[in-house]
C-alpha cells in the first residue's frame, strides 16, 4: 500500500511520515529525493519544479507493488492508495517557514495555501481515500499514532475537520496583503 502524506510546506509532513513509516514498517519516501534520483523536475529560481505526470510515471513503476509512506507536499498528486493531509495552524506555518528563512512572499504564499485548505481540495479532486488530520498543538507523535488508529480502524476517508477562517485574525500578520510599496 502507498500512503502519501502532503500537506503546506511547514506542517510537519517528514517529521510524521518518518514516524508512520517506522511504525507500519514501510519504506520512507522523500518525494523529492525519489524525483532528483530519476531526474526528474527542473530547478527553478532555486525550487525543483516536478512534473507530476513523470513522477506518476516512476511511482506506477517503481513503487506500485511495495509498501511505502511517500512525503512530500505534491505526493496527493500520485497514484497513490490512500492519501493523509497534515493540517496545522496557519500561524505555526508562518512562524516555521520565518524560522527557515523563507521570504515574506513564499510565507504569505503558504499560509494562504494552508487558510483555503490547497492540498485537501486538490487531494479531494484525485482520490477517494483522504484523511485530515489536525496536528496542532499534537506532538508528530500523537499525529502519526492518530493516523496509524484510523488506518487501523478501516477509515478511509475523513475530511472537513477544520476551518481557519475562524482564526483568519490571527494570521493576518502573516499575509502579504498588499499596500506597503
Ligand atoms: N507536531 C509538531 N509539533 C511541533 N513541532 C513540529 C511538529 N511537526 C513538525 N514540527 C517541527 O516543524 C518543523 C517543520 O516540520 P517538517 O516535518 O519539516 O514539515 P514539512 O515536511 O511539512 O515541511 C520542523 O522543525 C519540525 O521539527
Ligand atoms: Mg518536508
Amino acid at each position: 500500500m502507498l500512503i502519501a502524506i502532503t500537506g503546506t510546506p511547514g506542517v510537519g509532513k517528514s517529521t510524521v511520515a518518518k514516524i508512520l513509516a517506522e511504525k507500519l514498517g514501510y519504506e520512507y519516501i522523500d518525494l523529492k529525493e525519489f524525483a532528483l534520483e530519476h531526474n526528474i523536475g527542473e530547478e527553478k529560481e532555486g525550487e525543483l519544479e516536478l512534473d507530476v505526470d513523470e513522477l506518476s510515471y516512476w511511482v506506477e513503476k517503481e513503487l506500485k507493488n511495495k509498501n511505502a509512506v511517500i512525503d512530500g507536499h505534491l505526493s496527493h498528486l500520485l497514484p497513490v492508495d490512500q492519501v493523509v493531509v497534515i493540517r496545522t495552524h496557519p500561524k505555526i506555518i508562518g512562524e516555521r517557514l520565518s524560522e527557515r528563512g523563507y521570504p515574506k512572499k513564499k510565507i504569505s504564499e503558504n499560509v494562504e495555501a494552508e487558510l483555503v485548505d490547497v492540498c485537501l481540495v486538490e487531494a479531494i479532486d484525485k482520490h477517494e481515500n483522504v484523511i485530515e488530520v489536525d496536528a496542532t498543538n499534537k506532538s508528530p507523535e500523537e499525529v502519526a499514532s492518530e493516523i496509524l488508529e484510523l488506518l487501523n480502524k478501516g477509515i478511509k476517508r475523513k475530511i472537513g475537520i477544520v476551518d481557519w477562517t475562524e482564526v483568519y485574525d490571527e494570521i493576518i500578520p502573516y499575509l502579504d496583503l498588499g499596500g506597503e510599496e
